[in-house]
């Protein structure tokens, strides 16, 4: 047997040295690391809000930092500063896409806040018509900064400048969104601004859809050339990066039903929170009923608040995007003199809920079975979000827009919102009127069933809106929603635009096509075709056939994405579309239609010659005059006599 070479006291004695010794070293170890990786920028910059001489740049980062700038000019030797805002609801959840999160809840169990915060800098003196470059720098609280690259900025332009407009929706981090926009940058270049008639993302209080859903498709990044989407068509993978657009050109969105988030709650994940928005009147109710126990002080800031998070807002939507304001009070309706264009944007957008008819569907058409006794619970059928029915507030708005001299002076005259007045789409059924709700009972009084109608006589686009806008000589009315491409024309001549087959479509119904609506309901729901009376216009160019080998006049595809172009130039509306089967294949112009008449730079060019003609005569006339007065010298002017 080995004797013990130390006692017991001694052996303790020299672990305690070892471990006082190894402290620091261990804590030095574990500390956490510094910030060591390099700063960056979660979006480029983009432009917002131009006026005739300024315009606003946006960017967003992930840490407050102390100095965030934008300089500008030749040289970049002008600095404006920016205003750094947090962005108060994005959060991620367990369906987030974001990090190393690729299955629902591997990081996040229940949705939890990220910090991101916004700056916007007002670059000013400048001169329509003259871009100059920019960049923006953030600097990092540690001191480290990030630059952007270098972009372009202007003013709005002059009336008479030829502007391309890139008119779009329903992007929703759908499978062709980033193909889309990168094929818009390859076909027209650079767009003067982008007009986006709403559904910008699917849950807008997700931060990663706006900024960087790890699939590659998220909002921001398929607007500015960023994007890293995979698309698999026919077994092959093609890799879109979108569109370099929104740096160089100011972006004017409307709200769409996306931009709406329901009723906040720090458990349910947050497709569950945008599903459930609750309309305003029963929050309201519900309110006076708690107001004594929910806010004892009767605080106007509390009572806000709590109707706010009990019904439905577009906060993040508000505090991302900078818009002209209003002076009617609402936010999410606005008119803008854009060159050429007077563009007036409506927040006419609804819930969407589910056609089906069964006995668990919170629908468009009924409450579910077992909510039938709990009105808490209950959904109201497709409620809309902003009243804008003949008296209401942004109706009146609406009729002092049209009647304003900014208005009646433009030449192209436009309208732009969410929900479809004349479309091939689902989602155009049942009309756009709150719904009327219909409470069977039995004999003893018990809730049966409780249903929603939606009478289309009371179809507040079609009743209200759009003969306000065929009086005021509204050229084009642009809108998306069903996700195709379609346009009608009124018997007046006012176009109606569609092209929101942008992402994915979600079909046509014409012909044999029938919409899912329900039988033996008292309105009318219109199963196939326009329900609204307008016969859908073949496209000029390149229609594509259907199985028949007839001529389509729709695109609903979930292969061939589109887009179309406002070129105030040629006085056009023009149509593309690209097969993302065929990723060489050319992008194909399939319809054109014009809503006024071509700048004529000819014409232009032949008055500035006859008035440069007419000047050079005069002047030549007043010289000879003076020679022979003899107020100039002879020898200047040299007569041919003598
Ligand atoms: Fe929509």
């Amino acid at each position: 047997m080995v004797k013990r070479l130390t006692s017991r006291p001694l052996l303790i004695a020299a672990v305690l040295i070892v471990c006082i010794a190894l402290t620091p070293i261990l804590i030095i170890l574990n500390r956490q690391p510094m910030i060591t990786s390099a700063p960056q920028l979660l979006t480029d910059p983009f432009l917002q809000l131009p006026t005739e001489n300024s315009v606003r740049v946006v960017w967003f980062t992930e840490f407050a930092g102390s100095r965030h700038t934008v300089r500008y000019g030749q040289g970049l030797s002008r600095t404006a500063i920016a205003t750094t805002t947090k962005l108060s609801r994005t959060r991620e959840d367990q369906k987030s896409k974001v990090g190393k999160q690729t299955q629902e809840g591997q990081i996040y169990q229940q949705p939890t806040k990220r910090d991101i915060w916004r700056h916007e800098a007002r670059i000013t003196g400048l001169t329509a018509g003259r871009r100059v470059p920019y960049q923006v720098t953030s600097v990092r609280e540690d001191d480290q900064k990030v630059s952007s690259h270098q972009f372009t900025l202007a003013p709005k332009p002059a009336a008479g400048t030829p502007l391309k407009i890139l008119l779009t929706s329903d992007h929703q981090l759908m499978p062709m969104t980033a193909a889309n926009l990168q094929k818009v940058d390859e076909t027209i270049g650079q767009v003067d601004a982008v007009f986006l008639a709403g559904d910008l993302v699917n849950i807008p209080d997700r931060a990663s859809e706006w900024f960087d859903d790890n699939r590659g498709g998220a909002f921001f990044p398929c607007l500015q050339g960023r994007a890293d989407y995979e698309l698999e068509k026919e077994g092959r993978k093609t890799t879109y990066k979108g569109g370099e657009l929104i740096q160089y050109a100011p972006l004017f969105p409307a709200v769409g039903n996306h931009e709406v988030m329901g009723r906040f709650s720090n458990e349910r994940n947050l497709n569950d929170q945008f599903n459930d928005p609750y309309p305003r009147t029963i929050a309201q109710k519900l309110y006076q009923i708690k107001a004594k126990y929910l806010n004892p002080k009767n605080d106007l800031n509390v009572r806000q608040s709590w109707l706010k998070n009990n019904s439905f807002n577009t906060d993040t939507y508000n505090e991302i995007f900078t818009l002209p304001q209003n002076k009617s009070g609402g936010e999410n309706n606005y008119a803008v003199t854009f060159g050429d264009i007077r563009l007036v944007v409506l927040y006419i957008t609804n819930i969407w809920r589910t056609p089906s008819l069964e006995a668990d569907a919170k629908g468009r058409y009924r409450e579910r079975e077992k909510d039938l006794n709990n009105p808490i619970t209950w959904g109201y059928g497709q409620h809309i979000f902003e009243p804008v029915a003949k008296g209401s507030v942004q109706y009146k708005w609406l009729e002092k827009e049209l009647n304003s001299p900014e208005f009646k002076q433009a030449k192209y005259k436009m309208v732009m919102f969410h929900h479809p007045p004349h479309s091939l789409g689902d989602n155009i059924v049942p009309a756009y009127t709150y719904p009327m709700q219909l409470i069977e009972r039995d004999e003893e009084g018990r809730i049966k069933a409780v249903r929603y109608e939606y009478p289309k006589a009371k179809d507040y686009i079609i009743r209200d809106v759009v003969p306000l806008l065929e009086s005021a000589g509204v050229k084009l009315v642009f809108y998306g929603h069903s996700h195709l491409w379609n346009r009608f024309v009124s018997p007046s001549g006012m176009h109606f635009l569609e092209t929101s087959n942008v992402g994915n479509s979600y079909g046509a119904y014409i012909g044999n096509k029938k919409r899912p609506v329900p039988t033996g309901f008292k309105a009318e729901y219109t199963a196939a075709g326009d329900p609204n009376g307008l016969e859908p216009v073949m496209p000029t160019l390149a229609p594509l056939m259907g199985d028949d080998q007839q001529p389509q006049p729709y695109i609903a595809s979930n292969d061939i994405t589109a887009f179309s172009i406002l070129d105030t130039g040629t006085g056009t509306v023009s149509s593309y579309r690209f097969d993302t089967r065929s990723p060489e294949s050319k992008v194909i112009k399939f319809d054109e239609f014009r809503l006024s008449e071509p700048i004529d730079s000819k014409k232009v060019r032949n008055k500035d010659t006859v008035l440069l003609a007419g000047v050079a005569l005069i002047l030549t006339i007043l010289i000879i005059a003076a020679g022979l007065a003899g107020i100039l010298p002879q020898s200047i002017i040299k007569l041919p006599f003598p």
